[in-house]
């Protein structure tokens, strides 16, 4: 697992933003990972300002987002459906069909998530996965003590994060749906290359678990620590309780720049 610390989101934006645009450069027709919340904005609107700028093209891109609230409406504002056609489709010029969604209002819940992971398998996999980390250690919404072999499912959220995310629900922590469909841990291992991106104190002691703590289903974060090409993206403050901070920041001063991610 690489870590990378950065002066500020923004940097950290770019820093994955360059990942991409060198990806899709070198094959059009990437299939990207998408995560939702606040951590990863300022990716996507960094890719949007350089598609404005001409300097890379999304139009043979795919797109799989990693969760969707179970039963909330697609045109509620925040249905990831919603965010991900404001945040990505729209900005980022793609048509509606390159971007495939969780179904949260299918009537067969069990069918529409085995049918997202044939999708995903069809698209010949995903080539690099954007996560952000929930202050309890999830990624995707795979709560502590999802199976790090877990597919594709229904979950059910915690009050932790029914909490962290009242805020895209008006501050009403009632309105947070409380369940989700959700890629699996082992279905987002299965991606050729893991970004998980921290920014902020709040997340600082679910990132030191994730990236030095015991691999564990109690942390589904921990899961990076057994992909091969894992690599984490933080601001100072979210690196604040990393115990090799000083030794990740040299590791990243000393590595050629044409490395990338
Ligand atoms: C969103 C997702 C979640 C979030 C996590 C952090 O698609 O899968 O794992 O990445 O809850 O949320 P934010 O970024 O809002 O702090």
């Amino acid at each position: 697992m690489e870590i990378v610390i950065v002066e500020s989101p923004a940097k950290g934006a770019e820093l994955v933003a360059d990942a991409i645009c060198r990806l899709v450069g070198t094959k059009p027709e990437a299939v990207l990972g998408l995560a939702t919340g606040s951590t990863p904005e300022p990716v996507y609107q960094e890719l949007a300002e350089r598609r404005r700028r001409g300097e890379v093209d999304f139009s043979s891109i795919r797109g799989f987002p990693l969760d969707e609230y179970l039963g909330l409406d697609p045109g509620h504002p925040a249905s990831y459906h919603a965010v991900i056609r404001d945040q990505v489709v729209l900005p980022l010029g793609l048509s509606d069909h390159q971007v495939a969604g969780l179904d949260g209002m299918a009537d067969d819940s069990e069918a529409a998530c085995a049918d997202y992971e044939s999708q995903i398998r069809q698209a010949g996999g995903v080539d690099l996965q954007l996560l952000g980390i929930g202050s309890d250690g999830h990624i995707g919404f795979n709560e502590p003590g999802s199976s790090l072999g877990s597919r594709t499912r229904i979950k059910t959220l915690t009050a932790q994060t029914r909490r962290d995310n009242a805020r895209f629900f008006g501050g009403d922590e009632e309105a947070v749906p409380r369940h989700c469909l959700t890629q699996g841990v082992g279905t987002i291992s299965e991606a050729r290359h893991l970004v998980l991106m921290a920014w902020g104190a709040g997340k600082a002691e679910a990132l030191a678990a994730c990236a030095e703590g015991p691999v564990t289903a109690m942390v589904p974060a921990t899961a990076l620590q057994l992909h091969r090409h894992a690599t984490v993206v933080v601001d100072r403050p979210a690196a604040k309780r990393l115990r090799l901070r000083e030794y990740y920041e040299s590791v990243y001063e000393s590595k050629p720049a044409w490395q990338g991610i």
